[in-house]
């Protein structure tokens, strides 16, 4: 696991750096993008890059993280809703080209397998964005998630809810209880993963996945056993680190 620990306004473009990278490499490269703000920065230099032709995702693939259950399709907070305002619309990656977990399926478990099989065709995941919760989640898999898990169906922690009510207007309350997510198993079949996390708040989170013993009760810190992860923080998030 490489840290590297920089000023909060260069992490952006030090990940659309390994983007470039990938994309020159391998244009029909597959994308794992998250939502949330830690990547939001990263979307802004990627668009930027697109814009100025240094970057062409167009035929790229991307699949999403995970999903909220129960909120109507084009709802302003589905992920799908937020990684096309945040991303898709802003880059050339056609809009048929991205896939989420369907939040909003009345089969969930079957959702979650085409979900799984469309991974697996498109030949799994070159490059995955991460964030990572307070609590040390990826994706939505919370403390005491299995290192094995594969997507499912999840319920959010109180902590999850909390930290995510301010996309909710601040109410806690319209916070779905249970989401799709991508299994830790699932996320550590990504070829490289970029974690980026910043601020106090990701303190604690950090010093885990970094040198905390791995343990599924900080599910991040199964990546240590991944071959190729880079964590970009900012000096607040790297605080605790020894
Ligand atoms: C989002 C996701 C979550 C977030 C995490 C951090 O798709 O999977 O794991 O990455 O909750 O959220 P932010 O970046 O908003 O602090």
């Amino acid at each position: 696991m490489e840290v590297i620990i920089v000023r909060e306004d260069r992490i952006g473009d030090l990940v659309a750096d390994e983007i470039a990278a990938l994309m020159a490499r391998k244009p029909d490269a597959v994308l794992g993008l998250a939502t949330g703000s830690s990547p939001l920065r990263t979307y802004d230099a990627v668009a930027d890059r697109v814009a100025e032709g240094t970057i062409s995702l167009a035929r790229a693939r991307a699949f999403t993280l995970d999903e909220y259950v129960g909120l109507a399709e084009g709802h302003p907070c589905s992920y799908r809703t937020v990684i096309e305002q945040d991303f898709v619309s802003r880059v050339d990656l056609p809009t048929d080209a991205v896939q989420g977990p369907n939040g909003g399926a009345a089969d969930l478990a079957a959702a979650c397998a085409s979900f799984e099989s469309a991974m697996r065709e498109a030949g799994g995941v070159d490059l995955q964005i991460l964030g990572i919760g307070t609590d040390g989640h990826i994706a939505f898999n919370e403390p005491a998630s299995s290192f094995a898990s594969r997507t499912r169906v999840k319920t959010l922690t109180d902590q999850t809810r909390l930290d995510n009510a301010r996309f909710f207007d601040g109410n806690v309350d319209a916070v779905p209880v249970h989401c799709l997510t991508q299994g830790l198993g699932t996320i550590m079949e990504a070829r490289h993963v970029v974690l980026v996390a910043t601020g106090a708040g990701k303190a604690e989170a950090v010093r885990q996945l970094v040198e905390g013993a791995v343990s599924a009760l900080w599910p991040a810190t199964i990546l240590q056993h991944h071959p190729h992860v880079t964590v970009f923080v900012d000096d607040a998030a790297a605080a605790q680190l020894e």
